[in-house]
């Protein structure tokens, strides 16, 4: 035991063998102890009792190899709510990094201004995640410092001089405050700023020319803010850009310029005013092209989806018209067209030859002609969104070779023919939307080993049969959609996870109400009208404690009226069978409707959508798919 105590003893001695010869100098110890003590906190264990050298502490670093002096202190994240403790750091005079982000601080104490712009090694400041308010602080001095990072806080009002003393500032973070008036340009007097950041603010008017000051600028984000007129033309002599972030202002014009920049590599615009055609070249050195959401028009020029670097091109929601051009970039991974005016064929054979298409929407155009069978050796293709075409002709048996395809929509089109039993093979899929087309003959019973399907929507056709049998095996389905075609025969019994909707109306199916509906009980939606149901409505409806909709209206149903919770919205009418009791008056409507809120399901059917998207790092498509949806509830 003793040998064993020895060993240890021995190796820890070992493993802190620099430690023991070299120390911090006594005042820095001091101030670390003092710092320990004003740190009034239960999440920090700085503790010179437990660890005599503070160096050792979470969160300090120390120069190596001679430990003698504090480098870097960070206290991210450790519930500090008083920003007392601030001016002590500042006599650490070989403090190079100090990081508070990720706390409760309000303010920053101008004793800490005045002492830490003193510091000849400070370079950076994050006091990001914090609750700062009031206006931006004057720095003076602060003459190293390269790093600023302000980013979510409360700051408010606006920015003058207050930074232009930072003769040193490389990279400034001001996002997600309350900034307002003009966008700031007096940003450290010797111009060697490389990452603006300042979205998420409320600043307004244009975009300063003067920016073009920076030459040493790599990043410019200013999304999220109120800025409007054009991009000034000069901003093409920043020639060291590589990121221009724009995004959600009202911006209206791009310069031509932006063609000359060969370091740019991404262009985000989308959601501004900007209307015209798109200026030719600019994709020319782009790798990631964002101009949704604006009013562009004109055609897409022949070249600009060719340059060999692109890889995301998103042009969606703008007016654009004409054909989508054959000459596309080898490196696309994702094209969004959706929601033009774009007509003329699809470019099968020139979209066939990418080897890395990830993602392709071309909805809501006015795109003819047919699904080409070339469209199979797009084998990369997760997403395809053909939906609101006027594609005609019938589903090509190819599509199953889309074996990593996990959507697939080509609603609201004009195809014909049946459903190909290859679409089976497409074993990844979640959501399969071919609904409001005129496709025929029975649903294969094959769909029901697409295990992964969510959703199936095929309503709005002209198909016929009965529903396969083994459809209860489809266990992720959670909305089935067969409303609006000629179906008949027995209802099979369904999966238990539907919850979204189950939605057989407008077909031929006749007799009982089947009584395996019983066991769907996290359904929301039931929709059964428009058939020839008859009998009695089954009591067990009442058991069904997720619902919010049952519509029974237009059928034969006949007997007594069960009495329902009154969250439920029951239609009854077009029963002429059925008697009136005292509880429920036909047809009912419930009080208040549900429809404004999401369901769960819903919720978790758009996180399938979003993760989809999330793969190509779209997560803002995501989330303004998620506030589409919202916005659409509400009305
Ligand atoms: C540390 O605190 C003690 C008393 O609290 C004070 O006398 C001393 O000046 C402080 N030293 C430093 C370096 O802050
Ligand atoms: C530490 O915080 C407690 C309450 O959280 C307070 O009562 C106490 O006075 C504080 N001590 C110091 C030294 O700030
Ligand atoms: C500041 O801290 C946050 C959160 O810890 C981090 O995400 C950010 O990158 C830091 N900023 C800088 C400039 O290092
Ligand atoms: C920003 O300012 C507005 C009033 O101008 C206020 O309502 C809002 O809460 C502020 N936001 C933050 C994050 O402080
Ligand atoms: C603020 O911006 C800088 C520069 O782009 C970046 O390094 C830092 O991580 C950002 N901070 C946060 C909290 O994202
Ligand atoms: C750009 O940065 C370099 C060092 O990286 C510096 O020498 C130069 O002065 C900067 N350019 C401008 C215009 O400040
Ligand atoms: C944006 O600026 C315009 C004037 O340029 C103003 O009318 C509008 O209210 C501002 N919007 C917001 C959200 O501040
Ligand atoms: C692009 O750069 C060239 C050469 O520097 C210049 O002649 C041309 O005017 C620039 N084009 C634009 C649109 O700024
Ligand atoms: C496709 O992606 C792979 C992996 O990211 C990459 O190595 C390859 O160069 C890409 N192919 C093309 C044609 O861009
Ligand atoms: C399928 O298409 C229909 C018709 O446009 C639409 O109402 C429904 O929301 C779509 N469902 C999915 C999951 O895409
Ligand atoms: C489906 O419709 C096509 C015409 O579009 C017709 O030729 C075919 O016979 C129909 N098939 C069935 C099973 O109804
Ligand atoms: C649906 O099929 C029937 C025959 O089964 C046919 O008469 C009808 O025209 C078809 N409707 C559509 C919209 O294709």
């Amino acid at each position: 035991m003793a040998r064993y105590s020895f060993f240890f003893f021995f190796s820890f001695s070992f493993s802190f063998y620099p430690m023991v010869f070299s120390q911090l100098s006594s005042n820095q110890k001091t101030t670390m102890i003092n710092l320990s003590r004003s740190l009034n906190v239960t999440s920090i264990s700085w503790d010179i009792n437990k660890e005599p050298n503070p160096c050792l502490w979470k969160g300090v670093s120390c120069n190596s190899p001679s430990y003698s002096s504090v480098i870097k202190i960070s206290l991210s994240g450790v519930f500090l709510s008083s920003s007392d403790f601030l001016p002590l750091v500042c006599q650490i005079e070989s403090l190079q990094n100090l990081d508070v982000s990720g706390n409760r601080l309000s303010k920053i104490p101008s004793k800490f201004l005045s002492d830490c712009g003193k510091l000849h090694e400070l370079k950076l400041l994050n006091f990001s995640y914090n609750n700062l308010e009031g206006s931006l602080p004057l720095f003076v001095g602060f003459a190293g410092l390269e790093f600023l990072d302000l980013s979510h806080n409360r700051l408010s009002g606006a920015i003058d001089l207050e930074l232009d003393g930072l003769v040193g500032l490389r990279s400034l973070n001001l996002s997600l405050n309350n900034f307002t008036g003009s966008v700031p340009t007096r940003l450290g007097k010797s111009k060697v700023l490389k990452e603006l950041q300042l979205s998420m603010n409320k600043f307004h008017g244009i975009i300063p020319v003067d920016i073009v000051g920076y030459r040493n600028l790599t990043l410019i984000d200013f999304s999220s803010n109120n800025i409007s007129g054009s991009v000034p033309d000069r901003i093409g002599e920043l020639s060291k850009l590589e990121v221009l972030i724009l995004s959600s202002n009202s911006l209206s014009g791009i310069p031509q310029s932006l063609s000359n920049i060969t370091s740019l590599t991404r262009f985000a615009a989308n959601s501004n005013k900007f209307n015209g055609a798109i200026p030719a070249g600019i994709t020319k050195h782009l790798r990631n092209l964002d101009l949704s959401y604006n009013s562009l028009s004109g055609s897409i020029s022949s070249d600009l989806l060719s340059p060999l670097n692109l890889q995301t091109v998103d042009l969606s929601n703008n007016g654009l018209s004409g054909s989508i051009p054959t000459a596309l970039s080898p490196s696309l991974v994702r094209l969004r067209l959706g929601s033009n005016s774009l007509d003329y064929v699809i470019p099968t054979a020139a979209i066939a030859t990418l080897q890395n298409l990830t993602y392709l929407e071309l909805e809501n155009n006015a795109l003819t002609g047919l699904i080409s069978t070339e469209l199979g050796f797009c084998k990369t293709l997760m997403l395809l969104n053909l939906a609101g075409n006027q594609l005609s002709g019938s589903l090509p048996m190819e599509l199953g070779k889309l074996s990593h395809l996990q959507v697939l929509k080509l609603e609201l089109n004009l195809l014909t023919g049946q459903i190909p039993i290859q679409i089976a093979q497409m074993s990844k899929l979640s959501i399969l939307n071919i609904s409001w087309n005129s496709l025929n003959g029975s649903i294969p019973p094959l769909v029901a080993s697409l295990k992964n399907l969510i959703n199936m929507n095929l309503q709005g056709n002209n198909l016929s049969g009965s529903i396969p049998e083994n459809i209860g095996s489809m266990t992720s389905l959670m909305e089935l959609q067969l409303g609006e075609n000629h179906l008949s025969g027995d209802i099979p019994s369904m999966p238990t996870t539907l919850q979204i909707a189950l939605n057989l109306s407008s077909n031929l199916f006749e007799g009982h109400i089947p009584v395996t509906l019983a066991r769907l009980t996290g359904l929301e939606i039931l929709d059964l009208s428009n058939n020839k149901f008859s009998g009695e409505i089954p009591a067990f409806f009442r058991q069904l404690g997720a619902l919010t909709q049952l519509l029974l209206s237009n059928n034969q149903l006949s007997g007594e009226i069960p009495e329902f919770d009154s969250r439920v919205i029951v239609n009854i009418s077009g029963n002429e069978g059925l008697t009136n009791t005292s509880h429920t008056e036909p047809p009912t409507t419930s009080p208040k409707s549900e429809k404004a809120k999401m369901s769960c399901a819903e919720i978790i059917l758009l996180a399938v959508v979003a993760a989809v998207f999330a793969v190509g790092g779209c997560t803002i498509l995501a989330i303004s798919l998620l506030g589409y949806k919202l916005v659409k509830k509400r009305n």
